[in-house]
């Protein structure tokens, strides 16, 4: 216990391009960045806990045209894994070989496995080949507040990240960006700038909580794929919180503790809209909107200041 928590607040990160990154992605990163995208592929992209692993699992149930069990053959971080994890292809991933090395949320339509991304800067740490080959994109945008909550507790659970601190540290070190994978702002503003240049399919993680099935059947088309409105109630089924929460392959039980000590929080901890205003005083929420409103000037959403 005390050597897990040891190896939690020795965890240095590294800058890639002004963006903080974990040291193994940076060590890895000249093989992710020549990483050889598929024209048909697709990129899943999102900032950490934009609900990334929600996302991944309705692409997938979606891929395999809602078999549930065809879903449970691998977790989910094995089924779509991340580019930059830059982590050896294990042998019961057959198909998986061409993108587990470069650790981005992709998806190959040919050939059904996804990665994953949540590069920051997207046009500067993105592997090229992704824009060269006009790939789909599916990015998953979640309000700010919220996002920091969620990557504050998980910063406390998982040991391969800093101490977050006490929640007020935290709030200073999320809104200057200095986390993995830099500013919340940056991220999803540059994103929303792409949406009308390249094949991005902008999805907003409220929007599927308030009616998933419309969403899912979004991503369905996207994917150009056709499933019948039974399958498709069977997904908005399998991926609620509440499943997805029970599910090993979903809720990151078969990580180790020393990696994630779910005992400290759970990775599926609340799956809710709004959980910022058990967290944020009046004066950071205050201070919160005024920085928001000047970066996200010019561009969307004021969403976070709508819930
Ligand atoms: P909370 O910490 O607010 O509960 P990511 O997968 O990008 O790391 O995001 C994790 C966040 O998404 C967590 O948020 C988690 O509970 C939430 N999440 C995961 N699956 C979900 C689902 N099926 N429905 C709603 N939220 C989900």
């Amino acid at each position: 216990m005390a050597l897990t928590s040891e190896l939690g607040k020795q965890i240095k990160l590294k800058e890639v391009e002004g963006t903080l990154l974990q040291p193994a992605t940076v060590d890895n990163w000249s093989q992710i960045q020549s990483f050889e995208a598929k024209p048909d592929d697709l990129l899943i992209c999102t900032y950490p806990k934009a609900g990334t692993t929600w996302i991944q699992e309705i692409v997938d149930m979606i891929e395999q045209n809602g078999d549930l069990e065809k879903c449970q053959r691998a977790i989910i971080q094995h089924r779509h894994p991340f580019i930059e994890w830059a982590r050896p292809p294990q042998p019961s991933e057959t198909g998986f070989h061409h993108v587990a090395q470069v650790g981005l949320k992709l998806l190959s339509s040919s050939n059904p496995p996804a990665l994953t991304s949540q590069s920051a800067k997207i046009t500067d740490l993105l592997p090229p080949s992704f824009w060269e080959n006009n790939c789909k994109f599916l990015y998953v945008a979640r309000n700010a507040k919220d996002c920091m909550v969620s990557y504050y507790h998980f910063q406390r659970m998982n040991h391969m990240l800093p101490d977050p601190g006490t929640w007020e540290e935290y709030f200073e070190t999320f809104i200057n960006g200095k986390v993995v994978w830099g500013s919340w702002f940056d991220h999803v503003k540059g994103w929303w700038k792409m949406k009308d240049r390249y094949h991005i399919l902008f999805l907003f993680y409220e929007d599927i909580k308030r009616d998933p099935k419309h969403e899912i059947r979004k991503v369905m088309q996207f994917m150009g794929k056709n499933l019948d409105e039974t399958v498709l109630d069977k997904i908005v089924q399998e991926t609620s919180f509440e499943k997805m929460k029970e599910n090993p392959m979903t809720n990151r039980s078969t990580v180790s503790k020393s990696i994630m000590d779910q005992s400290i929080s759970s990775f599926m901890r609340k799956g809710t809209v709004g959980d910022w205003k058990n967290h944020f005083t009046v004066a950071q929420n205050e201070r919160f909107d005024e920085i928001y409103r000047k970066k996200m000037e010019g561009t969307f959403i004021n969403f976070c200041m709508e819930l």
